[in-house]
Parts: structure tokens; C-alpha cells; sequence
């Protein structure tokens, strides 16, 4: 009948979703070059960051009276609960960058933290499993952050789309706009502003993770003391992954941050040495470490270089990269 089947759903809501998961890549940096402290005590930066195929996962979800309270009308407060089920190390409550930017979403969309009188209210809560290391420069907490922001864009019905979120991203942390699009990119500025950058193949490598951390600002105000100015441009990692050359990536591997990590830190470099000498194309500290990442030729070639460096590391993976971007299910609608 005329009308039946092709009726307009003019009054059709928006689809309710209870529970979102993000898992979303870890990164390493095939380049970083400091070039100047900057008058908010932050470094102008020139980086090359690649996802790496080490994961956390972060899942979101609101409990209730789920229907009534994701109404845009009645959407306006929200309570946050965190929890983890994560190693030792991983900041509490306020103190984790997935809260931070859990917090900074409400206040950009409007959401207040508070439950006023007669208005219906949500608890979501977030749950992390981490396997991505913590402090240990493959910015695990960023991505995190960038999961999260992603998650409750979902799960809240924000719809932001990604250049608003990296924005809000980049308010929470230097690396959480690189995390939220993944992939690989020449980012620039404080490490906020990134550029896609092309990349052919997939490339092998041995992450030796260590127990003991390294805080980021230390290894920064390390380098401003003990690191020196270095003119070394991108450009041969680029044209090294344009064209997929594992040799000559292997070769251009480079990070100002490492001198510094290496000071606070000197058995980084015994381990970094052993891992040429076993044969790794190149081997470096990711970002400001303490993570060492070595290429490899080959998975097997990996498998054979981890074997033969463990005793050197708490833990050590084998990876590949690039590893995409964050990847959002939902489910409850
Ligand atoms: O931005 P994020 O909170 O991840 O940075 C952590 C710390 O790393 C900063 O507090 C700062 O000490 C240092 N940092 C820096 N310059 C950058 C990025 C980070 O000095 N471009």
C-alpha cells in the first residue's frame, strides 16, 4: 500500500549505544628532532611518529536508565568512575590522561560533571586494558586519551567529527591528536600539528620494555642540558618510507631525545649496542624512552633478534607498523 513501506521516519531517534570499545595502536618515533625550547617551557618539535601493532583497549559505557538519559534534553550530566585493569604505574582517577580527556569533551560540548535537581543523569564509566607499556615513550597514556575522546563521541551521541576531536586532543596531551588518526605522520609545532606522510610496507620490530620508567619532562630538561643542537631533517625516513626501503629506514633512525634518556638512563645504550650487534637494521629510543625499538628484516628475523636480547629487557614484543588508527565498535544500540 502506498505509504506502508516508504514512510518517512520523521520522528525516529537517534541510535542508543550503552557500550563502546576503542583499541587503538601504540606509536613509536622514527625521527624526533628538538629544535628550541619555547617560552611555555614546552620544544618546538619535528617528528615522525608510526603506530605500532601493541594495543590498549578502552571501553566506555553507561549504566541506568540508558534510554531516557541519552535524550540530547536530559544528556547534560554526567558522572565519570574509572577503572583499570592495568600494571603497575598507570595514574589513578584525575591523574590519567583518559579522565583528563573525558573531562575536557564535557566541558567542549557543554556536559557538566554535576547532577542538578530534577534533571536525569548518566553514569558512564571507563575501563582500560592496557598491554601498551606505561611511561615508556609509545605514548600508551595519549592513546588512551585519544580512545576515550573517540569512545564517548560514540557513546554520548557528540558526534564531533575528527579535526574537533584532534583539537580537543591536543589540549589534552602533545601525542593525543597523532593518536586519535594514527597511522603515520611528520607532526611539527609542540607535536600537535600532523601531516599524513605516505608509507609503503610493513615493517618488523623488537620493542624491549623496561620496568623502571622515565618521566617525560625529566628527559626534556635533560636534553636541555646535556643534548646538542642537531640540524638532522626527516627527509631521508620519509623517502626511506615512500618507497619501502627497510635498510635505509633502518639507517635513518633518529631521536635527540636519546642522549638524555641515555644519561638518566646509561644501560639503555649497552642494550641499544647489543641490539645492532644481533643483527637489527637500526635501533633506537622511542620518543623519550625508556623503550628501546629495534628493525628487524623479516617476523622471523624478529623473533630470532627478541630471543636474543631478552635478558637485556623486562619484556620484549614483537610488533609490526604501521598498525592503522583507533578502531571503534559499539554495541546496545
Ligand atoms: O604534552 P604532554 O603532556 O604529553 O607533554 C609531557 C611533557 O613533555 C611536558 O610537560 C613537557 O615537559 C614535555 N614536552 C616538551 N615539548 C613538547 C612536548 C612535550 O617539552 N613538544
Amino acid at each position: 500500500m502506498p505509504g506502508e513501506v516508504n514512510a518517512p521516519l520523521v520522528d525516529a531517534e537517534p541510535p542508543i549505544r550503552w557500550r563502546v570499545q576503542v583499541r587503538v595502536p601504540s606509536k613509536i618515533n622514527l625521527f624526533l628532532g628538538v629544535r628550541g625550547l619555547r617560552d611555555d617551557g614546552y620544544h618546538e618539535l619535528v617528528s615522525v611518529m608510526q603506530t605500532v601493532s601493541i594495543h590498549d583497549t578502552v571501553t566506555a559505557q553507561i549504566e541506568g536508565d540508558h534510554v531516557a538519559r541519552l535524550h540530547p534534553a536530559s544528556r547534560r550530566f554526567v558522572d565519570l568512575t574509572f577503572s583499570q585493569r592495568a600494571g603497575a604505574g598507570v595514574p589513578d582517577g584525575e591523574g590519567n590522561l583518559a579522565v583528563r580527556a573525558a573531562r575536557r569533551l564535557m566541558q567542549a560540548v557543554g556536559i557538566g560533571s554535576q547532577a542538578g535537581e530534577g534533571t536525569a543523569s548518566s553514569m558512564t564509566r571507563l575501563h582500560l586494558d592496557k598491554t601498551i607499556p606505561v611511561a615508556a615513550g609509545m605514548a600508551g597514556g595519549s592513546a588512551d586519551a585519544a580512545a576515550t575522546l573517540l569512545a564517548l563521541n560514540h557513546l554520548w551521541g557528540v558526534d564531533l567529527d575528527r579535526e574537533e576531536l584532534r583539537e580537543i586532543a591536543a589540549e589534552v596531551g602533545s601525542d593525543v591528536p597523532f593518536c586519535v588518526s594514527g597511522g603515520t605522520a611528520l607532526a611539527t609545532g609542540t607535536g600537535t600539528a600532523t601531516a599524513q606522510v605516505l608509507t609503503r610496507g610493513t615493517y618488523h620490530w623488537v620493542v624491549g620494555i623496561s620496568d623502571r620508567t622515565l618521566s617525560t619532562p625529566e628527559v626534556y630538561a635533560t636534553y636541555d642540558r646535556v643534548g646538542c643542537p642537531n640540524p638532522a631533517e626527516p627527509d631521508a625516513v620519509l623517502q626511506a618510507l615512500r618507497t619501502g626501503d627497510q635498510e635505509a629506514l633502518g639507517a635513518a633512525l633518529s631521536n635527540d631525545l636519546e642522549v638524555a634518556a641515555c644519561h638518566l638512563r646509561p644501560d639503555l645504550e649497552v642494550s641499544r649496542d647489543r641490539m645492532l650487534r644481533a643483527g637489527a637494521l637500526g635501533a633506537i629510543v622511542s620518543g623519550s624512552g625508556p623503550t628501546l625499538v629495534a628493525l628487524a628484516e623479516s617476523a622471523t628475523a624478529a623473533a630470532d633478534l627478541a630471543a636474543e636480547v631478552a635478558d637485556r629487557f623486562d619484556r620484549v614484543e614483537v610488533a609490526t607498523s604501521p598498525a592503522g588508527g583507533p578502531e571503534v565498535w559499539a554495541d546496545g544500540a
